[in-house]
């Protein structure tokens, strides 16, 4: 086995850690023993060089830019497979045969309502309450409706939870839009596919037929498909924090609905459409890019970046491809005119190539989704339907881990050294 050795230069004294070897990836030293036999903590702010967990789940290679779950490349994944294989691949391990594709779709399916007294839920919030507000309070209060099945080491209820997730996630989504722009909300139907059904939710009123445009129904599917994992992020990390405390997976996944909703993750395709209309016009963008690189501005091309991916993000390519099938089919929206407009100029300027910002998978989702007439307070909702998927088998990765134990981090402590407390009329 491979170690590597830390020796403190102030004493001499010497620690071997043992290096882990990935299937993919950079090689992890292993130093959960460092504080016992040397006595230091690490220090890694934002997790820039940390491994948080071991993982089966997803890999992703920023410099190649390449995505794999279960060892499928992504791209693969969005041409040949539907989202709810994609689901059952990230949850069981394996895609399904025919005959298990077709169970596990009926079981979502069966599990695609919410019960009366939670769809009451909505009525309490006002009118214009941001859907995600929405969406993170339902979603932890399934778990008061569902105890029963609670028990995180028993694998049927693990199991039964997580579809039920994935299932209810459309119909949660619908009712917080329909409740939003004070429509009543409308029942699943099971004849309809996943994507089918969601856009049936949202779009259809009583007593009005509503057709589902396939096109919108297959570019919803490869969204959500792209969308599914992306090993271990902020939002994925939170539910697997949470988790980790043996909270139960409706409470973890509601934290990690609230971490994806700031703008630094899932909240970036809502900034991107906002972006584009600020700017307005192609001719605007000249003056909006030196913007993007005055430090002092504040300004970031939103959609540009990752923490990880340092060539091309592989969904935004997939992304562009989707995003012009669905303009052919519902007609031109000029804001894509500026989106490849942007990313022509920052492809070829030094600023964005030497800090190798590419366009990542929220640049192009934006578009998609307002061509289809989804409102931008609900693209963060779309991604977390999606990334549900992820959330809980990463939740269900972690809570069955040999050896189980609780996340709990250490810091540097940097604050006022110890001191007595003064009497009130000595205080400043
Ligand atoms: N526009 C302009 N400059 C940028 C951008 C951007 N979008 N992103 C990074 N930079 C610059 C930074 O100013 C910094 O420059 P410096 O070295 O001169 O100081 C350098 O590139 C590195 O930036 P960091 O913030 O350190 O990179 P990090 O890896 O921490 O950030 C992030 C990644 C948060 C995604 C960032 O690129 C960003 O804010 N992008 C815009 C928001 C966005 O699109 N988020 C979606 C991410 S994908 C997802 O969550 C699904």
């Amino acid at each position: 086995m491979t170690t590597i050795t830390f020796k403190n230069d102030v004493n001499g004294k010497v620690a071997q850690m043992p290096v882990l070897e990935p299937t993919y990836g950079a090689p992890v030293v292993d130093i959960g023993k460092l504080a016992k036999e040397f006595g230091y903590f690490t220090y890694d702010p934002g997790f820039m060089s940390t491994a948080s967990c071991q993982s089966t789940i997803t890999y992703l290679d920023g410099d190649k830019g390449e995505l794999m779950y279960r060892g499928y490349p992504i791209e693969q994944l969005a041409e040949q497979c539907n989202f709810l294989e994609v689901c059952y691949l990230l949850l069981y391990g394996e895609l399904p045969n025919a005959e298990k594709k077709q169970i596990f779709e009926t079981s979502i399916t069966r599990h695609n309502r919410i019960r009366e007294n939670l769809r009451r839920f909505f009525n309490g919030f006002n009118h214009d309450a941001h859907p995600m507000a929405m969406m993170m309070a339902v979603v932890s209060s399934l778990s008061a409706f569902f105890h029963d099945r609670l028990n995180i080491q028993d694998y049927e209820d693990r199991m039964v939870t997580a579809r039920r997730l994935i299932a209810k996630m459309p119909t949660i989504a619908a009712a917080c839009y329909k409740h939003s722009i004070g429509d009543p909300a409308i029942y699943p139907r099971d004849d309809l596919s996943y994507t089918g059904n969601l856009l049936y939710m949202m779009f259809s009123l009583p007593g009005k037929r509503y057709e589902v445009n396939p096109v919108a129904e297959r570019a919803m599917d490869v969204l959500f498909t792209l969308h599914a994992d992306h090993e271990q992020n902020a939002s994925t990390s939170t539910v697997r924090l949470a988790g980790s405390s043996g909270t139960n997976p409706y409470a973890a996944i509601a934290a990690g609905i609230a971490t994806l909703w700031g703008p630094a993750h899932g909240g970036a395709n809502e900034a991107v459409i906002r972006m584009l209309d600020r700017i307005g016009e192609v001719s605007n963008i000249d003056h909006f890019i030196a913007k993007v690189k005055d430090k002092n501005s504040g300004v970031r091309l939103m959609g540009f970046g990752h923490r990880v991916y340092k060539s091309f993000d592989p969904r935004a390519k997939i992304i562009k491809e989707v995003c012009h099938q669905v303009l052919d089919s519902y007609g031109h929206d000029p804001r894509l005119d500026l989106a490849m407009r942007l990313e022509e100029i920052a492809l070829s300027d030094p600023y964005f190539i030497e800090r190798k910002l590419y366009p990542n998978v929220d640049f192009y989702s934006g578009i998609i989704y307002s061509t289809l007439k989804i409102p931008v307070e609900m693209f963060t909702v779309m991604f977390a339907i999606a990334r549900t998927a992820g959330w809980i088998s990463h939740w269900i990765e972690m809570i069955t881990e040999k050896d189980q134990k609780i996340g709990r981090p250490r810091q540097l402590y940097v604050g006022a050294s110890r001191r007595d407390v003064p009497p009130l009329n000595e205080r400043n």
